[in-house]
C-alpha cells in the first residue's frame, strides 16, 4: 500500500488540517523538547513539520522516502516561510541519513503502518536520536471529536465516489511494543487513547 503524494497534500490541507497544531502541541507538552535538532519521519507535504516549527526553535528536517512528496513538501515549506527552519531530506526510515547520537526528537504520524521492517526502523530512530532526546511516534487525530469528525468525512467521501480513496491503514498495538522491546528500547510508554496509538521513546544520557 502506497499514499498518493497528491491526495495527502490535500487531505492534510482540507479535512486534516486541524490535527497537525493538536498534535504539535500534545507533543511538545508530553515532550518538552522545543530547540535543536528534529526529525520527521514519513514526513508528507510536511504539514506537522511545519506546526512543530510554529510552536518551537527546533530546527527540523522532514524526512520522505517518495522524491515526489519531498517536493510537494519543500513548496508547502517556502508557503509557510519557514525554509531556513525546515529542509527536506529524501530517505528511509531503515537506514536513516543522519549521524549516531544527533537529534533531540524524532516525531512521525501516519507512517508506520508503511514501514516493511519495523524493528530496525526503531533502531535506527534510537541510533539518532541523542541521549537524552526522545521520540514520538505513531498516529491518530488528536482528540475524539476530530476522530469522529474526520472518519464521517473520510466516509462521505467514499460514499460520493464510490470508492475508498484514501484507506488509513491501522497500527497494531501488540506489533508496535514487539518491536520497540525487539529493538531493545526499554524506556518507553504506550499512548492508546483519544490523541491516537504513540510510542514516547526516551534514550537515556548514560
Ligand atoms: C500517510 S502519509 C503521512 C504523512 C504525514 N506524516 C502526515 O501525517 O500528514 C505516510 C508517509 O510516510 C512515507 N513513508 C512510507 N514509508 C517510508 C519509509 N520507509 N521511510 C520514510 N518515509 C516513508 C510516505 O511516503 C508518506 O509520505
Amino acid at each position: 500500500m502506497e499514499t498518493d503524494p497528491v491526495k495527502m497534500d490535500a487531505l492534510s490541507k482540507g479535512a486534516f488540517a486541524p490535527i497537525y497544531p493538536l498534535i504539535a502541541s500534545q507533543i511538545t507538552e508530553k515532550i518538552g523538547v522545543k530547540k535543536g535538532i528534529c526529525i520527521d519521519v514519513g514526513a508528507g507535504p510536511a504539514s506537522l513539520s511545519i506546526a512543530m516549527a510554529k510552536i518551537s526553535h527546533l530546527k527540523i528536517y522532514a524526512l520522505d522516502v517518495k522524491e515526489e512528496m519531498c517536493k510537494i513538501a519543500e513548496k508547502n515549506i517556502t508557503q509557510a516561510e519557514l525554509s531556513e527552519r525546515i529542509t527536506t531530506v529524501k530517505g528511509d526510515v531503515h537506514n536513516m541519513p543522519f549521524p549516531n547520537n544527533s537529534t533531540d526528537l524524532v516525531i512521525s504520524r501516519g507512517s508506520v503502518p508503511f514501514w516493511k521492517d519495523l524493528k530496525t526502523a526503531f533502531c535506527e530512530i534510537y541510533r539518532v536520536l541523542k541521549p537524552g532526546g526522545a521520540a514520538y511516534i505513531g498516529g491518530g487525530f488528536g482528540n475524539h471529536q476530530l476522530k469522529e469528525k474526520l472518519k464521517k468525512e473520510l466516509n462521505n467521501e467514499k460514499t460520493k465516489s464510490g470508492e475508498n480513496n484514501f484507506k488509513i491503514p491501522k497500527i497494531n498495538i501488540d506489533k508496535l511494543e514487539k518491536a520497540v522491546n525487539k529493538a531493545g528500547i526499554n524506556n518507553y510508554i504506550l499512548i492508546n487513547d483519544d490523541s491516537g496509538l504513540w510510542v514516547l521513546i526516551r534514550k537515556s544520557i548514560n
